[in-house]
């Protein structure tokens, strides 16, 4: 059955990857219809709104949308786009996985992590944010709640399920913030009873950063708070050789945005070189969010096999010599090979 989704190409390197993109999605002929919407600075010039209500309401009728990264302009006052539409379709949980792939530069070659991150409250809220009128002091809020804890920590748990993990490790700092993460571990423990079958581990934040980087292996599912889990996702990045590997899933009861972790990099935009995996491997959570799970594993394969085996069409942050398009033609080329 053919499923239409809101498109949105994106700003810097932003059009370059979605077009490669959506090659190789057609490639896979995976029943996807595009339905092309504007946001940021394309958006900013065309209609003079950096997020037109047009384009929510088109994301809003098809549920779910594959979008490039956004540049938010910096002063202005300009609120970040994504954080917008976190907000405005309340995707709770931001699921970030971390995958070593063959032949990258990287410290570790069997890393296979998903961070699930609170993405709507925590040290993130935009309200409370004061700095005193001498400048001296400054505050912010760090809200959690028992609704926000119990669907995120749920949320991990029914994944760990559903993709056959058999760990989920709940980061936290309850020795020292006591109310706000001690909450979401208070929650995480009393959820974690609820799936006998998934083994329940704790781990202070400061603590987990280090096991990541000494004994990454331990780690399977991991799910935390939105300041941790921002931190923690790139370091698992970091694990796998950067963000030109990392997606980022946003997940939310009535609809879902895949994006990569990355930025609009305006250093290389325009230059053909971007890596359009991060993209690719979002729009494989995607086919996978919309039971085309046979056809999300089939593009990771093909994602894998080009790295491994077409070293010179790969793009150069992974060592190649290639481009995004030549990247883009190998990985088409082992879908259909
Ligand atoms: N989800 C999003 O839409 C999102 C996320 C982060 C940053 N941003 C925006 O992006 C802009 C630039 O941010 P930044 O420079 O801090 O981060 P960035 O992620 O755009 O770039 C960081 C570095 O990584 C490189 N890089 C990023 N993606 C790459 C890819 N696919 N292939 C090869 N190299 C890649 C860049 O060239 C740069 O050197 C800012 O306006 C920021 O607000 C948007």
């Amino acid at each position: 059955m053919s499923k239409t989704i809101a498109v949105i190409p994106g700003d810097g390197i932003g059009p370059e990857i979605m077009t490669a993109t959506l090659r190789v999605l057609d490639a896979l002929d995976c029943g996807l219809n595009y339905d092309f919407v504007d946001a940021g600075m394309v958006a900013l010039d065309r209609h003079g709104d950096l997020l037109p209500k047009a384009t929510l309401d088109r994301i809003a009728e098809h549920k779910v949308a594959l979008k490039g990264p956004l540049t938010t302009p910096i002063g202005g006052g300009f609120t970040s786009i994504n954080v917008i539409l976190r907000r405005h379709f309340d995707l709770y949980a931001n699921v970030r996985p971390a995958i070593s792939f063959p032949g990258t530069r990287s410290r570790y070659e069997n890393i296979d992590i998903i961070t699930v991150r609170e993405n709507t409250e925590g040290a993130y809220l935009a309200e409370g944010q004061t700095l005193s009128e001498d400048g001296e002091v400054a505050q912010s809020i760090i809200r959690n709640t028992r609704k926000g804890s119990t669907r995120i920590v749920r949320y991990a748990f029914e994944l760990a399920v559903k993709k056959g993990r058999k760990k989920v490790t709940a980061v936290h700092k309850a020795n020292i913030l006591k109310t706000s993460t001690g909450l979401f571990l208070n929650v995480a423990r009393e959820i974690a009873r609820e799936y006998p079958q998934i083994q329940f581990n704790e781990m202070i934040v400061d603590n987990t950063c280090m096991q990541l980087v000494m004994r990454p292996e331990q780690f399977d599912v991991i799910v935390t708070t939105n300041l941790f889990g921002d931190i923690i996702s790139d370091l698992c990045a970091g694990l796998v050789g950067g963000l030109g590997l990392a997606p980022g899933d946003n997940i939310g009861e009535h609809a879902a945005i895949f994006e990569a972790v990355h930025g609009s990099a305006p250093d290389i935009a325009g230059k053909g070189i971007a890596n359009p995996c991060a993209l690719l491997l979002a729009a494989a959570d995607m086919l996978d969010y919309l039971d085309k799970v046979a056809k999300g594993d089939q593009l990771r394969r093909a994602i894998r096999t080009a790295i491994e085996l077409d070293q010179a069409q790969v793009t150069p942050d992974l060592g190649g010599k290639g481009s995004t398009d030549s990247f883009a033609d190998a990985i088409v080329k082992r879908i259909k090979g």
